[in-house]
């Protein structure tokens, strides 16, 4: 058994994604999800559900880090993580988002890369693509990225233009039509670029649609969400699979 712990949880696609997996390749499993309101229980409730694994979401991330018995990879430096995973008596965490993200644009090919947001997610994605430039609406929370000796720009004072790869981590365009930044930046930037890709997923967002205004290849969240799924999966079987087929899997029911 597994499931996703997060407040709120009704909305997660992952009990879709991965019981639709276990069916197609005849696993014997199931993947529930949890409403957890105490992120400080969680490792308490999974040792009481006596599950194999299972997912992290908002606003969890952070006590599955912080209390699992060890962490492994990339959630080291993330000081998140998204996957847990029962291994003999210890359970151990992994953050498969900024790795799943990767995945997601491996057929890209980029050298610059422009990540719009300052966020979690910017921060989980700079890690992972350490060449990035972020652009913020506001100053406050580029701190930690020019901490990082990151190149930072806010709003007014942005004057490189030139980047392969164009990354939307802010929730506009999420619940309203509003882009990330203003529209001559952005068409400055696209207009230079040659791949646009969005975190949020079940909409094309104005981001993208005004990139492929440009003919810039794009991608949404979908492929990000897909990929975790993929990753978390390997750890929950102990073992690799072939990514393409299960994110194949993945789309088709996602896609419905
Ligand atoms: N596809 C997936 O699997 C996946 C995974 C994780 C997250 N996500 C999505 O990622 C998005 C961000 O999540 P997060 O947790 O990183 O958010 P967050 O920590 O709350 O950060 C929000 C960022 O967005 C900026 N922002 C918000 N509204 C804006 C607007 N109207 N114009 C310009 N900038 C704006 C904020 O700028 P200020 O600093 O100026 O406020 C901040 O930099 C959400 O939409 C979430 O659904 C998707």
């Amino acid at each position: 058994m597994f499931l996703i712990f997060g407040d709120p949880v009704s909305h997660s696609k992952s009990p879709l994604m991965h019981n639709y997996f276990f069916k197609k390749e005849k696993i014997d499993e199931c993947y529930g999800r949890y409403h957890l309101k105490e992120g400080s229980k969680i490792i308490e409730k999974f040792k009481e559900l006596k599950i194999k694994g299972a997912n992290v979401t908002v606003p969890h991330k952070e006590w599955a880090f912080k209390l699992c018995d060890e962490v492994r990879g990339i959630a080291k430096e993330i000081g998140a993580v998204n996957t847990l995973v029962k291994e003999g008596d210890k359970i151990i965490g992994y953050n498969t988002d900024a790795p799943g993200f990767l995945e997601a644009i491996k057929e890209f090919d980029y050298k610059s890369v422009l990540i719009i947001g300052a966020g979690g997610t910017a921060k989980a994605l700079s890690l992972v693509l350490p060449q990035a430039d972020i652009l913020n609406r506001s100053a406050n929370r580029l701190e930690y990225f020019k901490q990082k000796n990151k190149k930072t720009f806010t709003w007014d004072n942005i004057d490189n233009f030139k980047y392969d790869l164009i990354i939307n981590t802010t929730s506009a365009g999420l619940n309203d039509d509003n882009l990330p930044a203003p529209e001559e930046i952005l068409n400055k930037l696209f207009s230079n670029a040659k791949y646009a890709v969005d975190v949020i997923y079940g909409k094309e967002t104005p981001f993208l649609a005004l990139a492929k205004k440009y003919n810039l290849k794009t991608k949404t969240g979908l492929d990000m969400l897909v990929y975790q799924g993929v990753l978390a999966m390997e750890y929950f079987l102990g073992k690799e699979l072939k990514r393409e087929e299960v994110a194949k899997i993945y789309f088709e029911i996602l896609k419905d």
